[in-house]
């Protein structure tokens, strides 16, 4: 495995991504409970993130020495780059020289971390993003890459397999950055290609039978990619011993509900409780119009609905989740004080631990990509794995201000129009996420030779690569006036399409 020490760049996950595709197991660990994660996982490599400190600051992390003394091989990029540079008796300027964005650097000497890829003499593409820079290297490092702006661009040690990079080669925009990291973790560490998902579906399969042994285990069921794959493979591995609960809140999209059912009931034959509470949530969200309070109901209520059905079930000792990767890598903090709460996010992995029921998540170790590998490795359809993401409050959300049944359908009907025609016309999966919504707003309009006064409908569409930046979608606006049509031609209640042009930042993907 790789040991990924982690001083808090925003990127730090990439790392972790690029490592395993190139076929090498890898955790991230933050700088400072890397000594103790370096002993339990008993790496053959290690690479430093980058971050946002500047190892001038008194305080500033520094990478654990037993790692160091070690002797293993080292890749350290940016902030690594720095901190292990100054522990290795380099000297690192604070300030003066910041530098964002893309660079090009020329390649001076041979080394085993570009071999194949970069050539001597040649210039390439990377990107920097940085604030100090070393000017003084350890011993034993010579300078193997330059820039104008990066004297050290990368530089190290060949003889004990210790480089530096003052670039991220983690990103896409240092396009052959990939194929370094794979450079790094085949030849310079020596590690073979053995993490796929055949190798871990055996692995978590006997995981699960040990840590559930005759127990019984409950699952709750989103609809998702996430939770589906955890129930089949759980169900892989204990058969009967796993019940799922599928709360139904009434706010999902046209026949979902019914898609959900069939698959795990008639396909996998995994018992499935459904619990259709669509009427107590819209009791509930009946005249509320704020954001935040709608999120609220929608969470407290389906904890409730579902510790009751898992009550009714009688005595499951395991619940599980589909917890992903991302969300137990530890963050490093800097800023010390709580970040903001943008929106009060509704999982179904937000159960409370008043359940006083064991955990088992038998995604812990995965990227979402890796789920949709898994959930491929397991034979779940390709037009179920492939799925946009669907936020638990569902269309609620969708629905800016009070939600009503008649409102709730008109919107279901608008959205399934909306993405028939993105899946006719090939885009599907060039977007990330796609959505209709329906605004409380009427707007004026004529059909045939009549007044209209009915709502308006948005239409959203973001690329993105983990859902926290996204760009709108550019469609063809014929694609967009044909759609607009339809929807206006086909659904009752809208008379008016406008299409959302907003990224994020400054905008949110969802419009609540
Ligand atoms: P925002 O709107 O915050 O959304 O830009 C980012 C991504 O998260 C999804 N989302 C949620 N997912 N529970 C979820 O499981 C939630 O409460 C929730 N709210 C937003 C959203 O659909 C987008 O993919």
């Amino acid at each position: 495995a790789i040991l990924i020490v982690d001083f808090g760049s925003q990127v730090t996950q990439l790392i972790a991504r690029r490592v395993r595709e190139t076929g090498v197991y890898c955790e991230i660990h933050p700088f400072n409970k890397a000594a103790e994660a370096f002993a339990a996982l008993q790496p053959k490599g290690v690479i430093f993130s980058g971050g946002p400190a500047s190892v001038t600051d008194e305080g500033s992390p520094r990478a654990p020495q037993s790692i160091i003394d070690s002797g293993l091989p080292i890749l350290a990029i940016c902030y690594g780059q720095q901190t292990f540079c100054l522990q290795l008796g380099g000297k690192v300027e604070g300030g003066h020289h910041r530098e964002f964005g893309r660079a090009d650097i020329e390649v001076l000497e041979p080394s085993a971390l570009y071999d194949g890829i970069w050539e001597v003499g040649g210039r390439y593409p990377v990107w920097m993003s940085h604030g100090d820079r070393v000017t003084e290297l350890p011993e034993g490092f010579k300078v193997m890459a330059t820039s104008p702006n990066a004297p050290f661009a990368i530089a190290g040690d060949e003889a004990k397999k210790r480089y530096t990079t003052m670039f991220h080669p983690e990103v896409v925009h240092t396009p052959d950055g990939g194929k370094l990291l794979a450079n790094f973790v085949h030849n310079i560490v020596g590690l073979k290609s053995d993490w796929n998902m055949l190798a871990y579906r055996q692995k978590m399969v006997e995981k699960i039978r040990t840590q559930v042994g005759t127990g019984k285990v409950i699952c709750g069921l989103s609809g998702g990619v996430d939770s589906s794959v955890a129930a089949v493979l759980i169900h892989e591995a204990i058969g009967d011993q796993l019940t799922c609960i599928y709360v139904d809140h009434g706010l999902m999209r046209l026949n979902e509900t019914e898609q959900v059912l069939t698959m795990f009931r008639d396909t996998y034959n995994i018992p499935l409780v459904h619990v259709d509470a669509s009427r107590v949530f819209l009791r509930e969200l009946e005249g509320q119009s704020d954001p935040e309070t709608k999120r609220k109901i929608i969470g407290r209520l389906f904890i409730e609905t579902f510790e009751e059905e898992a009550r009714k079930l009688g005595g499951a000792q395991f619940l599980a989740q589909g917890t992903l990767y991302p969300d137990v890598i530890e963050s490093v903090s800097f800023t010390g004080g709580p970040s903001v709460t943008i929106k009060s996010h509704h999982n179904v992995g937000g159960l409370p631990e008043r359940m006083n029921m064991q955990l088992v998540e038998p995604l812990r170790e995965l990227f979402k990509d890796e789920v949709r590998a898994l959930g491929r490795e397991l034979g779940l359809p390709e037009s179920f794995i492939g799925r946009h993401p669907f936020p638990g409050p569902g269309l609620a959300i969708r629905c800016p201000g009070g939600i009503t049944p008649e409102k709730l359908e008109i919107l279901r009907q608008a959205d399934a129009i909306y993405l028939d025609e993105i899946r006719k016309s090939g885009q599907y999966d060039k977007i990330w996420q796609a959505f209709a919504v329906l605004l409380p707003v009427q707007t004026v309009g004529v059909m045939g030779d009549g007044r209209t006064y009915e709502f308006v409908c948005a239409l959203r569409a973001v690329t993105s690569v983990d859902g926290m930046t996204a760009d709108f979608y550019q469609f063809d606006m014929n694609f967009l006036g044909k759609t607009a049509t339809r929807i206006i031609n086909e659904v009752r209640g809208i008379n008016r399409v406008v299409y959302d042009v907003t990224s994020k930042p400054p905008g949110t993907i969802e419009w609540e």
